[in-house]
């Protein structure tokens, strides 16, 4: 088939896409997630069309695309109010609401299930082509089944050229992941797919939310899916790709190890890599790693990558989409090289850190208080007393004793005598805690928790395979400082505006634990542990 090529900025190109959807044919079309190939919803004839352009198994329900909230109405039974207040929250954008179907949809569109998919995108492109065709629009992603969902226009050409009648660049798309999907026609809203609009934000609207389990795991052969898109192999490039479930630096040292594979990595590994890689963001960055993760899996491919070892995304916020896409381009695969997990431990003062690191001691983990490492005799040996006798006058540390009050002060006057301290101190501290870490590992400890206030302005978040944030209101921790360490409210004060906010750990974290007052840490810690214990060991899920 000839496919005509349309420009998504051009008012004729729009009008001709809607007029060759309304006459039942498939147009790709942008939206703000990802490419989708469209036709009228309500005409089986052209839906079934979808079906075999993509190879996409029949059973696999679409999504209905309109471009107003009034167009919900009609094609379900009837909206609720918690359809009512997602929509005002998050639509127009990247959130999908399920509901019981009404008889407007035909079979084909909802695959053959009692209940219909709506999105109402913000693409401006999409938008004015469903006005263009005046009819809501049927738009799975514009991908071959199978295949990394399309970011980019040359991403639809290549799958999608010569297979339906027309293709309207939009340039790239913005969130880069497929809509999150949320099924309102169960007794609490459930997310069946992340995506760019994160649970939090759900909960935020709608109070209890849960997440199906096949969202991030893989499902029992035979078992009956919630969203019949699940159960597929999906986003697949042709490579092999492993996911490594660990620290950057056991990352970069078990990619480094392997032969002819290309790393997809984050942007802080590139440094220490010594194979063929691609980046999809940085470790921290759950957006841009959704917006590039698909645009990397059809690099690897246009490369001709073989076997590809992923660093494994954090499941916080938008990364939880980020690794639902990636655990299926992987088919499940994953690897923790060492088969024991790193966290560090990080939160402001008063959170509850101590808490924290309590109720992990108690539960087996093992626990490295590394502010107490900082100050420990291992680390003020005697050659180390002797370089800072050189450096800072020999009445620092007068037979052998460390004088820590007349070595801060002389320290830390001057930005380089802080890093003349750092850099014969760091290396001796790094030294233990490698030390400590190992007696760990040797006794049998799955999880070992470095309690470390200054995880990263140290660079520790490097060793850590994991992240785990406690955080409370400022009042509460206020009060809980004041009453724990009997200091003003103005040294308080002070300590608190030294360091950086909640938000500066929690962004960064794989795991927040809320601890305001009457919080049940235990009860919040539990998947936790659940997911730490369970996951350890070279395994393939
Ligand atoms: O961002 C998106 O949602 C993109 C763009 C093009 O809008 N579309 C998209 O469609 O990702 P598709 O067909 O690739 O994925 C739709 C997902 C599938 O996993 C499907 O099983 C699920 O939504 N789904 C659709 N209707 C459903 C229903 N009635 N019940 C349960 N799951 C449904
Ligand atoms: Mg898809």
């Amino acid at each position: 088939m000839e496919t005509l090529i349309l420009n998504g900025n051009n008012t004729n190109d729009i009008e001709r896409a809607g007029q060759i959807l309304r006459d039942g044919g498939l147009v790709a079309i942008p939206t703000e997630t990802v490419y989708g190939l469209a036709a009228n919803a309500l005409d089986s004839a052209a839906v079934r069309r979808i079906y075999a352009a993509k190879g996409r198994p029949s059973d696999n329900p679409l999504i209905v695309h309109i471009s107003d909230f009034s167009q919900l109405a009609p094609l379900v039974r009837q909206v609720p109010e918690s359809a009512k207040k997602l929509a005002d929250a998050f639509w127009p954008g990247p959130l999908t609401i399920i509901l019981p179907r009404s008889a407007l949809i035909p079979d084909g569109t909802s695959g053959g299930l009692d209940t219909v998919a709506v999105r109402f995108p913000a693409h401006p492109m999409a938008r004015a082509v469903i006005d263009a065709a005046g009819v809501p629009l049927a738009a799975p992603s514009a991908n071959l089944s199978g295949r990394p969902s399309p970011t980019a226009f040359a991403h639809v050409r290549a799958d999608l050229d010569g297979r339906v009648e027309a293709l309207l660049d939009g340039g790239d798309c913005d969130v880069g992941v497929e809509s999150t999907v949320i099924t309102l026609a169960k007794r609490v809203p459930t997310v069946l797919r992340p995506g760019g609009v994160t649970v939090p934000q759900l909960q935020a609207v709608l109070g209890e939310v849960l997440v199906d389990p096949a969202v991030v795991h893989q499902m029992e052969a035979g078992a009956k899916a919630a969203s019949p898109g699940m159960k597929y192999k999906h986003y697949s490039p042709a490579a092999e790709v492993t996911i490594v479930d660990a620290s950057p630096e056991e990352y970069v040292d078990y990619v480094n190890k392997q032969e002819e594979c290309h790393a997809l990595c984050f942007d802080e590994d590139v440094p220490f890599l010594k194979v063929p890689f691609v980046s999809y963001g940085s470790r921290y960055d759950g957006r841009k790693q959704a917006h590039l993760l698909f645009s990397a899996l059809h690099y690897l491919d246009t490369i001709g990558a073989r076997r590809v070892y992923a660093r494994i995304p954090s499941k916080n916020g938008v990364g939880l989409a980020v690794y639902n896409r990636l655990i299926r381009a992987a088919g499940f695969s994953v690897v923790n090289p060492k088969g024991r997990f790193l966290v560090g431990l990080v939160g402001p003062s008063g959170a509850g850190k101590s808490t924290v690191a309590d109720l992990l001691l108690q539960a087996g983990c093992a626990v490295i208080d590394c502010d107490a490492l900082t100050r420990s005799p291992e680390v003020y040996d005697a050659a180390c007393l002797r370089e800072l006798r050189e450096a800072f006058g020999d009445d620092v540390a007068p037979a052998d004793k460390l004088d820590r009050g007349l070595l801060a002060s002389r320290a830390f006057s001057t930005q380089q005598g802080k890093k003349r301290l750092e850099d014969i101190t760091f290396p001796r501290i790094l030294h233990c805690l490698r030390e400590k870490i190992a007696e760990d590992e040797a006794r049998g400890c799955r999880v070992i928790v470095l309690d470390a206030p200054t995880l990263f302005e140290a660079g520790l978040d490097r060793s850590c395979a994991r992240i785990l944030a406690v955080t409370a209101p400022v009042e509460e921790r206020l009060a809980r400082v004041l009453k724990r360490d009997g200091i003003t409210e103005e040294k308080a004060a002070l300590r608190f505006s030294a360091q950086p906010d909640a938000s500066f750990y929690t962004s960064r974290a794989d795991y927040v634990l809320e601890n305001g007052p009457g919080a049940d840490l235990s009860a919040a810690l539990a998947p936790v542990l659940e997911e730490l214990k369970g996951e350890t060991g070279e395994h393939r899920l």
